[in-house]
């Protein structure tokens, strides 16, 4: 175990699977301990108990984003149990990939919106609270390179992750006098079961992006993971406002 994050407290969103699974893993492998805030509860257990075995201190709190009092509850939770609140890793997301503009339902646009955009406001919000009153933390928000380079039949999703962006930045240049930071990291394509059932439901071609990413590979939730301990570490006290491209060069490359 690195000691990078030794005595910080980390909470990580959607941490039960996927990325925030990984990224959970990478903070707790720096020393961080780490709440894993997770709509399900049974997935929150058994990542909080996996994350332990790191030799931090991890706990699950079932916990809707969308939802602010959830929200405003676990943050509380958290605070008591693990003593202060150091890292918020906003990741936990939905994947509505598929109709074009005009067929896209209420249903879909409201709940992209609520979790992924609305969502991650009500844990900023919560974090700026808790890290402004004790004078430092670190907020990473997960975006995605479709928060500027556009798919078609990703409305709700770009949407979302376009807003992530422009709210890093207003929270950085509000919070940095205060000795907080605030970033986004904008991952490319990464294996994930996210991915998987959007390669499953044929609405995401693997092959094809494969061949296109100029890293011939898809990416990690561990590639991902690093990138979030350096940002959540103090070797990063300067860059704050930042949205950090992780892609393997796929958004260097023509039609990216
Ligand atoms: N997989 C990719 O290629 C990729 C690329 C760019 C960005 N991202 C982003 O990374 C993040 C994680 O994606 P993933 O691929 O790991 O997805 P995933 O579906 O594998 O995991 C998402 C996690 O979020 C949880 N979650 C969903 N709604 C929630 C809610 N309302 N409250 C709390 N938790 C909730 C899920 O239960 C799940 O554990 C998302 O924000 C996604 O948009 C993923």
């Amino acid at each position: 175990m690195s000691e990078v994050l030794q005595g910080k407290v980390a909470l990580v969103t959607g941490a039960g699977t996927g990325l925030g699974r990984g990224i959970a893993q990478a903070l707790a492998e720096a020393g961080a301990d780490v709440a894993v805030a997770e709509i399900n509860a049974e997935s929150a257990e058994v990542a909080a108990s996996e994350l332990s075995q790191a030799g931090v201190r991890a706990r699950a709190y079932p916990t809707d984003v969308s939802k602010s009092d959830q929200v405003d509850r676990t943050f509380a939770a958290a605070v008591s149990d693990l003593g202060r609140l150091d890292i918020v890793v906003n990741n936990a997301g939905i994947s509505r990939i598929g109709p074009h503009t005009h067929e896209v339902s209420d249903e879909d646009w409201l709940e992209s919106i609520a979790v992924m955009q609305t969502g991650v406001f009500f844990c900023m919000r919560a974090a700026g609270r808790i890290m402004i009153e004790q004078g430092s933390g670190s907020v990473i928000n997960i975006s995605s390179i479709r928060g500027y380079s556009p798919n078609p039949g990703r409305m709700t999703y770009c949407s979302a992750k376009a807003a992530v962006i422009m709210m890093t930045k207003i929270a950085a240049g509000e919070w940095a006098e205060h000795g907080v930071r605030c970033n986004a990291i904008a991952p490319g394509v990464l294996r994930t079961p996210m991915w998987d059932s959007d390669v499953a439901r044929g609405v995401i071609d693997e092959p094809f992006y494969l061949d296109l990413v100029p890293a011939k590979r898809l990416g990690t939730p561990a590639d991902v993971g690093a990138l979030a301990v350096y940002l959540a570490s103090d070797a990063a006290a300067y860059v704050n406002g930042s949205t950090i491209a992780i892609d393997g060069a796929l958004t260097s490359i023509p039609a990216g």
